[in-house]
């Protein structure tokens, strides 16, 4: 499907139309083009019950689990491979290995437990990662990465996505190159939809990614292609559809700084929060108290600080209190402190700090 190129992304209306417009990715229906993306460390069960309370998404995705554990793993022990059964519709489980094998095993297991697609993590370039020759490493193994993708598309009948950025040219435009090359190979050898993050491996968010290489892979495919990279705020969707021609868009941390994001992009009304800052971190508090007894529960809020913080004119001192409290009933008191009536309230900015997010 192709019809976005015939759309003139100038009028607000109609990015958001085509947002909120529905895909099919591997014969199946996804209701809108907004995805949450992989997160590690933060896009777990508790943030993604907060997401689903706002909705305005399509999929939701999890951060990456070890391929090469995840056949044995109990989601009832673990932290990382853990779900709410009414999640599994539109959920998929990422997941990095360097094996084709072991991947195929992996995506046999989150077929079985009913996820909606399973995938590939081929763009993570922390170290940990790419020493065990997964992640962005594959970018270096085009066979292996293209055999990965035929062994997990041979082993399973869910939708096969593949999480990938430009590769590690230090020039990004031959990166990109490169990237379309492996794109072509990913669909032939089975891939159902891919998501590009255009920013070379090693970069680490230092530098802005380059919307306009995502055409590049667009161009070359004929499955789904989605953007992602520096979604800041609603317009920025607009810029990145009519730089790309995408059909959809990956967000990861705006949506952990304000979930409410693909809500908004859709155009929802978000009137009834009262007061939308003091909701969310009580509500990702209590989620956590929810799914994690209370010291991993107050290890995992304190991921989401500098999040909350970088939406804020003095978000440091937001921060450095929110981080100071070590128990969860302290944290309360601080989150009212900070965001609840008759306090004065923090001066929201609408582009966030920076280097917070990082
Ligand atoms: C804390 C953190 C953890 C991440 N973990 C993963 C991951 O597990 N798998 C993955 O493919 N990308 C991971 N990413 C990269 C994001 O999916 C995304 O590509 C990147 O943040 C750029 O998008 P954004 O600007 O919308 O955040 C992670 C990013 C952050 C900030």
């Amino acid at each position: 499907m192709d019809f976005n190129n015939s759309i003139d992304f100038s009028h607000k209306k109609s990015f958001q139309k085509f947002l909120a417009s529905s895909i099919t990715i591997g014969g199946k229906e996804v209701k809108n083009r907004l995805f949450l993306a992989p997160m590690a460390g933060l896009g777990h069960v508790a943030f993604r019950e907060l997401i689903s309370q706002f909705g305005g998404f399509g999929l939701l995705f999890t951060g990456m689990c070890s391929a090469k554990a995840l056949p044995q793993e109990n989601r009832n022990i673990s932290a990382v491979f853990k779900w709410r059964d009414e999640e599994l519709e539109y959920l998929v489980c990422q997941i990095f290995g360097s094996e084709p094998k072991s991947m195929a095993l992996a995506a046999k297991r989150i077929e079985k437990e009913g996820f909606f697609g399973v995938d590939l993590n081929f763009g993570c370039c922390a170290a940990a990662i790419c020493k065990k020759g997964a992640g962005a490493a594959l970018l270096k193994e085009p066979n292996l990465a293209k055999d990965i993708v035929k062994a997990v598309r041979d082993a399973v009948s869910i939708t096969v996505f593949v999480k990938f950025r430009s590769g590690w040219d230090s020039d990004p435009l031959s990166a990109a190159i490169d990237s379309a090359k492996m794109a072509e190979a990913f669909e032939k050898a089975g891939a159902d939809a891919l998501v590009y993050h255009p920013r070379v491996a090693p970069d680490r968010r230092l530098r802005p990614p380059k919307w306009e290489h995502i055409k590049l892979i667009k161009d070359i495919v004929s499955i789904p292609v989605f953007g992602n990279g520096n979604i800041f705020e609603p317009l920025d969707c607009q810029k990145m559809l009519k730089e790309s021609g995408c059909d959809g868009i990956s967000i990861g941390r705006m949506a952990v700084a304000k979930p409410w994001i693909f809500s908004s992009i859709a155009g929802n009304s978000l009137a009834e929060y009262e007061n939308i800052y003091h909701h969310t971190a009580t509500c990702m508090l209590n989620l956590l108290l929810k799914h994690y007894e209370e010291r991993l529960a107050v290890k995992m809020f304190k991921k989401f600080v500098p999040y909350y913080a970088a939406g804020f004119k003095f978000g440091h001192s937001i921060s450095k209190q929110l981080l100071r409290a070590d128990r969860a009933s302290e944290i309360k008191q601080v989150i009212d402190a900070i965001f609840k009536e008759p306090f004065e309230q923090p001066e929201a900015i609408d582009r966030p700090n920076l280097h917070l997010l990082l």
